[in-house]
């Protein structure tokens, strides 16, 4: 049997959660391959550092370029993270032929063009399934499996940590900041959490799957990002009490001339599937013209999850790289001459029904003048909940779901409402989705 070469960089969650797989599982990897894969080097930022993955009979190095210019290794898998030393080292790798696996959404999201070009250029392959959705397949699932569709929209809970944190909050006397710990600990959160907890790992993520799904060139910077830390215990409460789960979701979906594309909080009725989808799992839900609405569901994130993806694309990269350029399938699914640029639209344009909690004063008059505002913008009350404010003697909370109504609009009722005197606070404001079409 002939034996491929590979290189790692990085040896951390995911790095060592591959390295265990090909040594634990490689005899079954092989059989399915034909092949011999052997992990010829390994880049390391500490060389120090106690491992818990056997690394006897493997060159260890702290020097990156040892591995993109190792005259043997064929493949470069980059399980380091970052976008700056990762992206000059995959260009190195590209450019001395090597093919590319990365676990690395950040860098696909901002880089992933340009690398796509490089690697087209040189005649290799740049796999990237572990950076959406963890240890689901979710990239060859929707730019292979569904390719006979037009996808109309993807959507889904993209990021292990968040989803992690929110499902844990509902608990009593949940600390954000005790939960976020956990999720480190358990090797789900990024090198720098706020990526998880602001959206904007979800960001890099939804913005791979919209290009997968409609074609189109990764437009990370065109994405609208809110994350889950405004987030109360008390608006996990009201949502439970409503019939609904806040989940942190990324939507993208065509629209008149363009796409939508957002990660925010939501509000999503319990009884849909994707809503009873908790702690680290993610879901990501395409809706295809033929094949009307599917769901893809398992580990979002963790060392196992994320390495069984990276070694199914060592695998895969294995089974392609001796075929002609033409014959492989294109890094987004389309042919790269048919890549559309298309407009992303303003958060302001999109449709849908919110929900709306503030802080008034308990007097006679203020529901009247609220209520007033929003028929104003054309924004009627369709749920309204008032409760005693724990926080605040002589003022109230008030929770409210008004019908479906363009962002714009709500927006403008929201500015002359935090103008009245009788409310205290910012208006918390959650959009609400239903992923039903
Ligand atoms: P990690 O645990 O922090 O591991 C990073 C590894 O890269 C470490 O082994 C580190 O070396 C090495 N490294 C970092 N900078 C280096 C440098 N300048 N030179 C040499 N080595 C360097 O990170 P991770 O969680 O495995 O994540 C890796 C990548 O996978 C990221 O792009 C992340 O977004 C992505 N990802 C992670 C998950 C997950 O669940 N964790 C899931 C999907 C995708 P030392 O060990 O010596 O510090
Ligand atoms: N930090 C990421 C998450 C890792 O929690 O989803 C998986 O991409």
């Amino acid at each position: 049997m002939k034996t491929v070469k590979i290189g790692l960089l990085g040896l951390g969650t995911v790095g060592g959660g591959t390295l265990n797989i090909l040594q634990k599982t490689l005899p079954e990897i092989e059989r399915r391959l034909g092949q011999r894969i052997e992990v010829a080097i390994i880049a390391v930022r500490d060389l120090n550092r106690t491992r818990t993955v056997e690394t006897q009979g493997i060159e260890i190095t702290d020097n990156t370029a040892d591995v993109v210019n190792h005259p043997d290794v064929e493949i470069v898998v980059e399980l380091m993270g970052g976008t700056t030393l990762a992206k000059t080292l995959l260009e190195t790798a590209i450019k001395n032929g090597k093919h590319v696996v990365t676990a690395n959404k950040a860098l696909i999201a901002e880089h992933g063009n340009a690398l796509f070009a490089l690697a087209k250029e040189n005649n290799v392959i740049v796999n990237y399934e572990a950076a959406v959705a963890g240890g689901i397949p979710v990239i060859k699932a929707v730019r292979e499996g569904l390719a006979a569709n037009k996808i109309e929209w993807i959507a889904g809970i993209i990021n292990g940590t968040g989803n992690y944190i929110l499902t844990e909050m509902k608990k009593p006397g949940a600390d954000f900041a005790a939960v976020l710990k956990v999720a480190q600990e358990l090797g789900y959160a990024e090198a720098d959490p706020t990526f998880d907890v602001e959206g904007i790992d979800a960001a890099h993520k939804l913005t791979i799957l919209a290009s997968i799904a409609f074609g189109i060139e990764l437009q990370f910077n065109k994405v609208y990002t809110e994350g889950i830390s405004q987030i109360t215990a008390d608006d996990i409460r009201f949502a439970e009490q409503l019939g609904y789960e806040i989940k942190h979701l990324g939507v993208a979906s065509r629209v008149d001339n363009g796409y939508s594309l957002r990660v925010h909080p939501t509000m999503v009725p319990k009884s849909v599937l994707i809503a009873n989808v908790s702690g680290v799992m993610n879901a990501v839900m395409a809706y295809g013209n033929h094949v009307g609405p599917t769901m893809y569901y398992g580990p979002g994130a963790g060392a196992g999850p994320t390495a069984s993806s990276v070694v199914a694309d060592i695998i895969d990269v294995i089974r392609w790289k001796d075929q002609p350029i033409e014959d492989r399938v294109p890094p987004l699914g389309f042919a790269s001459d048919q890549l559309q640029s298309a407009p992303v639209v303003s958060i302001d344009k999109i449709e849908t029904s919110y929900y709306l909690r503030c802080f008034a004063q308990d007097h006679v008059g203020v529901l009247a003048k609220i209520t007033s505002i929003l028929a104003d913008s054309n924004i009627s009350i369709e749920h309204l909940h008032q409760e005693p404010c724990a926080q605040n003697d002589g003022a109230a909370t008030l929770v409210m779901i008004t019908n479906c109504v363009k962002e714009s609009l709500l927006n403008t009722a929201i500015a002359s409402l935090t103008k009245l005197d009788d409310i205290e606070g910012e208006i918390m404001r959650i959009r609400i989705e239903s992923l039903r079409s």
